[in-house]
């Protein structure tokens, strides 16, 4: 009783103290022509007042803003300079993470009987932390082991020669499906094992649910920012030496880096960091990825939010030579996916469908680390919550992704 006690104490003061985002509006805007979505493009590429929580795609394809107080009236005048059609997603983004918040404290954290985390809400890198130690622990003969800053979770039945598959999850911070996630697909594999014996038994898997643990703890933080995307090492290694925190660690891996839709301004939310592999975190996972890759057939990279399933690459629009199969592979797993609840994933390159964006961890695991099978997800939703996607859209989120996932898993068998 005493803890409970001690634990609403905090919550209350981690809302007076944590970054505050009062009367930040979230703004859907369609470009409908040229001249409207290069005024975008150039708003996004070169001012750090906005948050797009939703980047830039091309004529017709709506974008997420978030626009500070100040620049309020500056931002719908741009709108009706370029006639273009926008609306207000969130009136004030705080009352949203408020009430997410207090739904969050609302809810018990009772944790599955044997585990320090369950799926009813969101944990922060202790408890992942923990629960990858007591997994393991309850499951001697699957070996796991978890590397000093990143947890890594080998799940095995031994024997040699399988396929592996490599998944990374909690990249980038804010988007706490991703983590949600990964450890519950730890969990399915494990403890659900004799339900599914197969999708243990064929493969070997990798797993590294939170790869950005620095950030993805900021995002819980009493004094972070439930909004932050990047890692947490100060830079000076931006254009004109300017110091700022954080790279984008999916803007950072060394394939094709700095070749397009990243920064390098070490304040903007896609600073690409002063070379490919500058963050300890990147090199972690590059490392622990290339001393699985002759084995590793497939990597997955969970992120949020836009249900997408998509291929390399994100350098180019170019597509893979081999980009048929990974294209009907993907098609395969959606059809599964939407068949639980109708949920609708697009399906297509980073590039094409998405943006240009390099140096993110798909490109490299496939152009660098030779894996064939590289996909980023993007899970729920399509910006009704965003990043804040209710905790009670975690288990049907998951249920629904596993059904991609199992699809991907059999294409090795
Ligand atoms: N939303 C993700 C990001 O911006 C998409 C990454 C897709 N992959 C890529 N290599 N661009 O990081
Ligand atoms: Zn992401």
């Amino acid at each position: 009783m005493k803890l409970l006690i001690l634990l609403s104490v905090l919550a209350v003061s981690a809302i007076a103290s944590q970054k505050r985002y009062d009367g930040y509006q979230l703004f859907q805007v369609t470009p409908k022509d040229q001249s409207s979505f290069e005024a975008m493009v150039q708003l996004y590429e070169q001012s750090e007042n906005y948050d797009f929580w939703i980047a830039p795609r091309g004529i017709d394809f709506a974008m997420d803003i978030m626009v500070p107080p100040a620049y309020t009236s500056v931002f719908v005048d741009l709108m009706h300079a370029y006639s273009m059609e926008y609306r207000v997603e969130m009136i004030d983004v705080q009352t949203v993470l408020d009430m997410a918040r207090e739904e969050r404290e609302r809810t018990p954290r009772v944790a599955t009987p044997r585990y320090s985390v369950d799926w009813n809400t969101y944990y922060d890198f202790n408890d992942i932390s923990a629960f990858c130690n007591e997994i393991a622990a309850a499951h001697p003969n699957m070996r796991s082991y978890e590397s000093r800053a990143i947890p890594m979770v080998k799940i095995s039945t031994g024997g040699s020669g399988k396929k592996a598959i490599v998944v990374d999850g909690g990249i980038h911070a804010r988007e706490w499906i991703s983590p949600a996630f990964v450890t519950w697909l730890i969990n399915e594999l494990v403890e659900k094992y004799a339900a599914h014996p197969q999708y243990v038994d064929n493969v070997d898997w990798y797993i590294m649910p939170v790869i950005n643990p620095d950030g993805y703890q900021f995002t819980f933080a009493l004094t972070g920012d439930r909004l932050w995307r990047k890692n947490r090492r100060p830079n000076n290694d931006g254009i004109g030496g300017s110091s700022c925190m954080g790279t984008d660690m999916n803007r950072n891996f060394g394939f094709h880096w700095n070749e397009g839709g990243s920064s390098a301004n070490g304040c903007s939310d896609t600073f690409h960091g002063g070379a490919a592999f500058s963050e300890v975190e990147t090199q972690h996972v590059r490392d622990a990825v290339l001393a699985v890759a002759g084995q590793a057939e497939m990597y997955l990279t969970f992120h949020a939010y836009g249900q997408y399933w998509l291929t390399p690459w994100g350098y180019t629009a170019t597509l893979p030579s081999d980009y048929t199969q990974l294209y009907n592979l993907a098609v395969s797993a959606c059809n599964k996916l939407t068949a639980v609840y109708g949920t609708r994933y697009t399906i297509g390159s980073s590039t094409n469908v998405l943006y240009v964006a390099s140096g993110g961890s798909d490109d490299w695991a496939k152009g660098g680390a030779g894996i064939p099978f590289s996909y980023t997800v993007e899970m729920r939703d399509e910006g009704l919550y965003g990043f804040e996607l209710p905790a009670r859209q975690i288990l049907p989120n998951n249920l629904e992704v596993w059904e991609g996932v199992k699809v991907m898993a059999e294409s090795l068998f």
